[in-house]
């Protein structure tokens, strides 16, 4: 481990092993960290274990990771107790978009965590100075938010609340350099800066399939060719999950009240029918018989 790693977060945890909590817990491993990965699901921590293993392989051929992977993983620890986390010096939560779920594992979290503790949320929408409130430690909190597939992309956006310290900000700004990301400091409104614009551009997609102006294989094309992306929107909105970009529009629409952020009714037909995108194996592409 890295003496930077030592002087900055000895162990961190991680909470919830879907895509972007694997993702992050993954990165922080690569980079000498001890991480606790946190799920109430036994099923998905395995399923994250897999996933991590899979992906540490695609790097190490690529000589992205000269470590074994066996190596690099035996640094995640699978726990299915808040309890396990109360060592940690910064919990980084990756749960569902659900500010009720959320608001409930922080004020937990502050009561198990020591005071110097940090918490960070991956929220990609909701307001960290309301999520810092279900805590007695909003000097202690931060928005620390990464891109999937979190080992790939190179940035992360920071976002503080009205009452996050400058030490809160140097201590996360250190970590992030570690582990070799980039920043952007965003705000604290609605949706910060990356999905206050890709939401309602995802969304726009998705009406012009309700509309009919063109296929989605013609919507993604054009948007994949036309302007250089390297997934169309369908094609991003399956990767993301369907769910999480309705989550995504609807605290847009909430929080900064304009109309044209309002979900489409096709995005909202999808998620009710479990539609959800690659998760599920189905959402405006099948993915099923690929498997
Ligand atoms: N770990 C390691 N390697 C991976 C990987 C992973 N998780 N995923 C893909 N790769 C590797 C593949 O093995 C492949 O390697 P080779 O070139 O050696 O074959 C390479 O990356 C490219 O992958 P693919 O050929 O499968 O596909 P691609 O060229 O389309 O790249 C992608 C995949 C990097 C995901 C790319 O499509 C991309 O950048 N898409 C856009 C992603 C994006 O916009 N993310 C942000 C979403 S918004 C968000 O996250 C915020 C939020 O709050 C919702």
């Amino acid at each position: 481990m890295s003496e930077l790693a030592n002087s900055t977060f000895n162990a961190i945890g991680v909470i919830g092993a879907g895509q972007m909590g694997a993702g992050i817990a993954q990165v922080l491993a690569q980079y000498g960290i001890q991480v606790f990965l946190f799920d109430i699901d036994e099923h998905q921590l395995k399923k994250a274990f897999a996933g991590m293993e899979k992906s540490l392989q695609r790097l190490k051929e690529k000589g992205r990771v000269t470590e074994d992977v066996s190596q690099v993983l035996t640094r995640v620890q699978p726990v299915t107790s808040l309890e396990d986390l109360k060592t940690a010096d910064l919990v980084i939560e990756a749960a569902s978009e659900n500010r009720d779920i959320k608001k409930k594992i922080f004020h937990q979290l502050d009561l198990l965590l020591k005071p110097t503790a940090i918490i960070g949320s991956n929220t990609s929408s909701i307001s960290i100075t309301e999520l810092a409130a279900s805590t007695k430690r909003p000097q202690n909190f931060i928005g620390i938010h990464f891109m999937n597939p979190v080992p790939l992309m190179k940035l992360v956006e920071v976002i503080g609340g009205e009452l996050t310290s400058k030490e809160t900000f140097d201590r996360v700004d250190t970590l992030l350099a570690l582990i070799e990301k980039q920043t952007i400091r965003s705000k604290d409104y609605s949706g910060f800066i990356v999905n206050r614009i890709l939401m309602p551009m995802i969304n726009e997609a998705v009406y012009a399939l309700y509309e009919s102006v063109g296929t989605k294989e013609d919507i993604d094309r054009g948007m994949k060719l036309g302007t250089n992306q390297p997934m169309g929107p369908l094609e991003l909105a399956d990767f993301i999950g369907l769910d999480t970009c309705l989550a995504i529009m609807e605290v847009l629409h909430d929080g900064l009240g304009d109309t044209k952020y309002r979900p489409c009714p096709l995005l909202k037909n999808y998620v009710a029918a479990g539609l959800l995108g690659r998760k599920t194996g189905r959402g405006f592409y099948d993915y099923a018989s690929a498997k």
